[in-house]
């Protein structure tokens, strides 16, 4: 198993055989998890760790994807959520808090940017044993959403990822979506050729953007969603992150968002008989519901359940 102190960004996964060592362990939990015995052994792995779910931001599916990954393994789980808002900002106090709770896995979400990482690294000074999870940084990163992604398209589309022959496109908001900055970063190192669709003139931030140089990923940028529809493989869509855009009324902004970057009907029949569709949720009106049924829809039937299995990996790595 690879051993990692902390997960707080994708750019800790850019080695393809530590992503794969993590997808092996996260199928073989699922594997096990399908059979009622299996399931009753599972509670085993981690029984007696600690694990506290520290959101300072909104959060259901990611929240509620480690609670269960953490039951599932038998590790007991504590929320810590809204309330502290305002009140214990400070890095410190919350990497004292984690300690006084005896954690073993800190997971926290919080929208102040930097925090995350700044937390693990007081933990590290005086309690290096306590692992920190970053389930959302601001807009910057969200890599356990990443390696769920990957995990899902690595399931239904394993020979072309691994060819490096995959096409992938992002729609929507690549300024403020982590998921996307984080996606972007771990698809680059299996050779994807990455469409990027957004409105003009947004695109990824520079670091990202450099990590796809670095790794020659073949990149095409359009604000016409139709333009690659042929081309692509996956889709991954987003919200308007509205909430990163500060004050002032951006109904305007929303509206054209939407029109310009959801799934509609004239886009249905131009995508690939073949090709996949993923959402990280909530979704707006860019997805609409009556896609939901549609087979290359993922979001329901695969992603949230990879979620608890690459989370439960993740857990164990982390704990062991
Ligand atoms: C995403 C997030 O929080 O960044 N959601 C999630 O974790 N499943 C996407 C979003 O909020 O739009």
């Amino acid at each position: 198993m690879v051993k990692l102190n902390h997960v707080l960004r994708a750019e800790q996964f850019l080695d393809t055989n530590c992503q794969e060592a993590i997808f092996q362990e996260a199928l073989r939990l699922k594997k096990i998890s399908s059979t009622e015995n299996g399931a009753l052994s599972l509670r085993k792995e981690l029984e007696g760790k600690n694990i506290t779910l520290f959101f300072g931001e909104p959060s259901s599916r990611t929240r509620g994807s480690f609670e269960t990954a953490g039951k599932k393994l038998g590790a007991n789980t504590v929320l810590i959520e809204g309330a502290f808002y305002g009140k214990i900002e400070n890095p410190l106090t919350i990497a004292l808090i984690a300690a006084e709770l005896l954690t073993d896995v800190l997971v926290m979400r919080h929208p102040k940017a930097g925090l995350v990482e700044e937390v693990a690294q007081i933990l590290d000074e005086f309690a290096p044993n306590i692992s920190v999870i970053n389930a959302g940084d601001n807009a910057r990163e969200h890599p356990t959403q990443m390696l769920l992604d990957v995990l899902t398209i690595r399931e239904v589309k394993q020979k072309t990822l691994k060819q490096g022959k995959l096409t992938v496109g992002l729609v929507g908001d690549l300024k403020d979506s982590r998921v996307f900055h984080s996606d972007a970063i771990g698809l680059s190192p299996w050779g994807v050729r990455f469409v990027l669709i957004s409105p003009g003139g947004e695109n990824l931030p520079d670091y990202v953007l450099e990590i796809l140089e670095r790794n020659k990923n073949p990149l095409k940028k359009t604000n016409d969603i139709r333009e690659f529809a042929s081309e692509i493989d996956v889709w991954i869509f987003t919200r308007f992150q509205r909430e990163r855009k500060g004050e002032g009324d951006l109904s305007e902004q929303r509206k054209a968002y939407i029109d310009a970057f959801s799934l509609t009907p004239e886009l249905r029949k131009l995508i690939k008989r073949r090709a996949i569709v993923l959402h990280p949720l909530p979704r707006l009106e860019e997805m609409p519901y009556s896609f939901d049924s549609d087979p290359r829809a993922l979001y329901f039937s695969r992603q949230i359940k990879n979620g608890i299995y690459v989370r439960m990996a993740i857990l164990e790595m982390l704990c062991s």
